[in-house]
């Protein structure tokens, strides 16, 4: 067990020092919190895994202060890269690209790319130009359970397993940064996130979509993004996804309520459930707010013990919505209802 320490947004030249000196530190990004370690220290980073439980297939990506960092970790940078950078970092977009030998191979599971990812919060920003290091950093969750979008959910998963964790207030974005693999042409989305499809089609043109964005695969199975085959953001209590028409799906929960039975739902709909444990998901028409409060209702619920199923509406699956449903979707294991 390791003393955790909470430190606020004003430390963050603390977190860079121990970050430095090889420690684990979770810190906020727009997206959700990361589980930060110097990414050339192979034995920090291995400490991320251990902490996590994160199976060492997994590869992590390396956070970075701008996009003049990106040839010092990637070769044959494509002009596209830059593109992107001017674009949308600092930002919610991390960019496969094809490793130098100096990043180690405990990052990238032994695959010759790595992700790059230039977030957009004051903290973040702040102990990557104190470091000048690349700070690998995954979620900050324990393996398996749904990323955390404030300093509490991840003091739960993370107390006395690493040296600190940085509070600064809960995560603009709410879901992981997308992820676009520019190895390949077309490049191809591998996860979708803050960033939409269609905003990267207007930088890159066309733009491929992962299978394992819109189906489950099946074991044996192996998509390019390795993490995108384990069933995140499970809850406990098995989740059913209803898509259709909003008023509809509203309709179809309420059938089928019984005892122990919790919702998910638009901020719209909530009258119709009353007395059951249910967390909305803010109005029908605003992804952003979707998008920030789904990890924290899958959290929730895994506090009610007394809940054994969960129904949740969808939104559609156009901008952001590609993140909400894929989020979503992969929690179901991708057990949907279409009406
Ligand atoms: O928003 C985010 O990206 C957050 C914050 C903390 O920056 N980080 C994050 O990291 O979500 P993580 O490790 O939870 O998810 C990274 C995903 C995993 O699914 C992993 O398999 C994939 O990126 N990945 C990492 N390196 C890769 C590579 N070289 N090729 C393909 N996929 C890769
Ligand atoms: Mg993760």
């Amino acid at each position: 067990m390791t003393d955790t320490l909470r430190l606020a947004a004003a430390d963050a030249p603390r977190a860079a020092h121990l970050l430095a000196q090889g420690e684990l530190v979770a810190f906020p990004t727009e997206t959700v919190y990361g589980l930060g370690a110097n990414g050339l220290d192979p034995e920090a980073v291995a400490a991320i895994f251990a902490a996590k439980g994160r199976p060492q297939d997994n590869p992590l990506i390396l956070h970075i202060p701008g996009p003049d960092h990106l040839a010092r970790y990637c070769a044959h940078i494509p002009a596209a890269a830059y593109d992107l950078a001017r674009r949308f970092w600092p930002g919610p977009l991390t960019m496969i690209l094809a490793r130098k030998p100096v990043v180690p191979d405990v990052v990238t599971a032994g695959l010759d790319t790595v992700g790059m990812r230039c977030p957009d919060h004051p903290v973040a920003r702040e102990i990557l130009e104190l470091c000048q290091l690349p700070i690998a950093a995954p979620s900050a969750n324990t393996s398996g359970k749904p990323s955390p979008t404030t300093a509490q959910a991840v003091w739960e998963d993370m107390a006395g397993k690493i040296a600190a964790v940085v509070d600064g207030g809960p995560c603009a974005v709410g879901v992981e940064s997308t992820i676009v693999d520019l190895t390949v042409a077309p490049p191809r989305l591998l996860r979708p996130g803050g960033v939409t499809l269609e905003e990267l089609g207007e930088v890159l043109g066309p733009v491929a979509v992962d299978e394992a964005v819109v189906r489950l695969m099946s074991t044996g199975e192996k998509p390019r993004a390795p993490g995108m085959k384990y069933r995140h953001y499970a809850p406990k209590a098995p989740v059913t996804v209803v898509r259709g028409e909003p008023r509809e799906t509203a309709a179809y929960i309420c059938s089928h309520l019984r005892p122990g039975v919790g919702v998910i739902c638009f901020e719209d709909y909530v009258n119709l459930f009353p007395g059951c444990p249910l967390r909305s998901l803010g109005p029908e028409g605003d992804l952003s707010e979707q998008a920030r409060r789904l990890f924290e209702a899958l959290r929730w619920f895994d506090g009610q013990a007394d809940v054994t199923a969960i129904y949740a509406q969808s939104p559609d699956s156009g901008g952001l919505g590609l993140a909400v449903t894929n989020r979503l979707n992969k929690a179901a294991g991708f057990h949907i209802i279409d009406l």
